[in-house]
């Protein structure tokens, strides 16, 4: 080994203790475990409010209020349009998906979902009952 190269490794092992006496200091949110450790197992019970989520401003995308595992969304086929699409949501008795879902980007009225809606988990959400990690002071109003 020449004198460069044993100077790298010292260098090399000096920046990884210093690392872990920095990350000892730190307190994060999921605790001491390292990210290929395991955590505390995650809260998955998803919460079902009957009528729905209030929304936190006029054109948030409302929140799922019931479980949405069962239902896949792919290349052929969308679990939630078997209970809100045009024609299914009346049997359903489910909310039909929101008029502007029926749009372009240029604003033209299309006679099917529109495709930049068809990933319906890409802006509605579920919820569950963990307790926060870190207060909410959002106010809508
Ligand atoms: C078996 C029927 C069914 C399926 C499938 C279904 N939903 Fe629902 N969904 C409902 C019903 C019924 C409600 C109304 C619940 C209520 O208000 O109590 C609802 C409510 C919602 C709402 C709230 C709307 C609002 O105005 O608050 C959203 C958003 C939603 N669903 C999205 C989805 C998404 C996304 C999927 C697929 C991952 C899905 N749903 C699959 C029946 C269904
Ligand atoms: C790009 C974001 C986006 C995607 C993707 C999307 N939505 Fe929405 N959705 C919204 C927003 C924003 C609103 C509220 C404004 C509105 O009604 O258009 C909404 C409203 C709704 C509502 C309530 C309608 C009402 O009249 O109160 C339902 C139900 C719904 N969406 C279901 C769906 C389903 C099912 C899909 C997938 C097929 C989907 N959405 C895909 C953004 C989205």
């Amino acid at each position: 080994m020449n004198t460069s190269m044993a100077a790298m490794r010292l260098g090399l092992a000096a920046a990884c203790l210093a690392s872990a006496i920095c990350a000892a200091d730190e307190a994060s949110l999921r605790g001491n475990a390292l990210m290929d450790g395991s955590g505390p197992t995650p809260h998955k019970a998803t919460l079902a409010v009957p009528g729905g989520f209030g929304r936190g401003w006029e054109k948030q995308p409302p929140m799922i209020p019931h479980p949405i595992d069962k239902y896949s969304i792919d290349l052929r086929q969308n679990g939630c349009l078997k209970c809100h699409s045009p024609a299914t949501f009346e049997v359903a008795k489910a909310p039909k998906v929101g008029d502007s879902h029926f749009f372009d980007r240029d604003g033209v009225k299309l006679d099917h979902l529109a495709p930049r809606r068809y990933f319906c988990t890409q802006c509605h959400a579920p919820q569950t009952g963990a307790i926060p990690l870190v207060d909410n002071v959002f106010d809508g109003d």
